[in-house]
């Protein structure tokens, strides 16, 4: 593995004044394999032995080519896909399946079209025991967080791609998790909309500061976000390098033509350069 210093997370701040935030988070993945499928002869290792400690309030970023296994990392944290070896516990705790307490945001808006945005965003609270009026009023306010408190009662068709992760956003944040997973939430995104929504993530987690963990395939969108950047190698997924992004905050898009940002994003390509050819020369032993 390449430049193996793991950053300490930024000074871990008080929990939001909100009394339901927790602020915690802690994570630590221990020796994490995944293999799918049970015949041998045909089964897949997707992910092997990837150890991480990610301090509670952390925004990690996983980068790494396509078929590396990010998902599947990001999918054992929450809960989706059980570890074949090893383990990932939250505060110490091995979680028991998916959870309230780990947001999720997917590359596609998984909005119910059905529901108004209010209502989409309401649901987590709703579902948590709280009234009505209660949880329509928990909405607005990360509504207003994501700058659509207008769009309240129009339905998911009628948003954009944007303003559709926005609620997605909402929606997750909404159900306090002390964790969110975020599986290349921007990628189906033009870049200007990426931008903006890359600002607008930051200043949230600012606000929040629970942990993050970030899947992208982008080297900038990873550098500028990230206090840590996870580069994942291919066949099978594993941990080749852990780089910690000494950039302050917060962070405007000028930083991207910042020497230090030029430096490691070059870092960066050449890892992925080299995973990617790997990866293309064993599909060719393969034939
Ligand atoms: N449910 C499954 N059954 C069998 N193989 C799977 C399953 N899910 C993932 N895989 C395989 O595991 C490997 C890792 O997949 P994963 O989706 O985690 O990669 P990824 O890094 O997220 O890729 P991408 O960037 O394309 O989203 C791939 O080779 C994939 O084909
Ligand atoms: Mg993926």
């Amino acid at each position: 593995m390449v430049v193996m210093r793991v950053v300490e997370s930024p000074a871990t701040v008080a929990p939001h004044s909100r009394p339901s935030w927790s602020g915690k988070g802690q994570i630590a993945i221990d020796n994490l394999s995944v293999v799918f499928g049970d015949n041998p002869k045909t089964q897949h290792i997707a992910v092997k032995d990837v150890t991480l400690d990610i301090p509670a309030g952390q925004f990690l970023v996983l980068l790494g080519p396509s078929g590396c296994g990010k998902s599947t990392v990001l999918n054992a944290i929450a809960g989706f896909v059980e570890p074949t070896q090893g383990r990932v516990t939250i505060d110490g705790v091995v979680p028991e399946g998916p959870g309230a307490d780990r947001g999720m945001v997917f590359q596609q808006p998984t909005l119910f079209p059905w529901r108004t945005v209010l209502d989409n965003v309401a649901f987590g609270p709703l579902m948590t025991g709280r009234g009505k009026s209660a949880a329509e009023s928990e909405a607005r306010t990360f509504l207003e967080m994501v700058g659509l408190s207008k769009f309240a009662t129009r339905y998911p068709a009628a948003l954009s791609g944007g303003m559709q992760q926005r609620v997605g956003i909402a929606r997750a944040l909404a159900n306090y998790p002390k964790v969110l997973l975020m599986d290349e939430p921007f990628g189906a995104l033009d870049s200007q909309t990426r931008v903006m929504m890359q600002e607008g993530l930051l200043k949230l987690w600012n606000e929040f500061r629970i942990t993050v963990i970030f899947v992208t395939h982008d080297i900038e969108e990873a550098i500028f976000l990230g206090d840590r950047v996870v580069v994942m190698g291919t066949a099978p997924g594993h941990v080749i390098a852990d780089i910690p992004i000494e950039l302050p905050r917060p962070r405007e898009h000028a930083v991207l033509f910042d020497p230090y940002f030029a430096r490691v994003k070059r870092q960066c390509m050449e890892l992925i350069r080299v995973e990617t050819m790997k990866a293309f020369e064993q599909q060719g032993e393969e034939k």
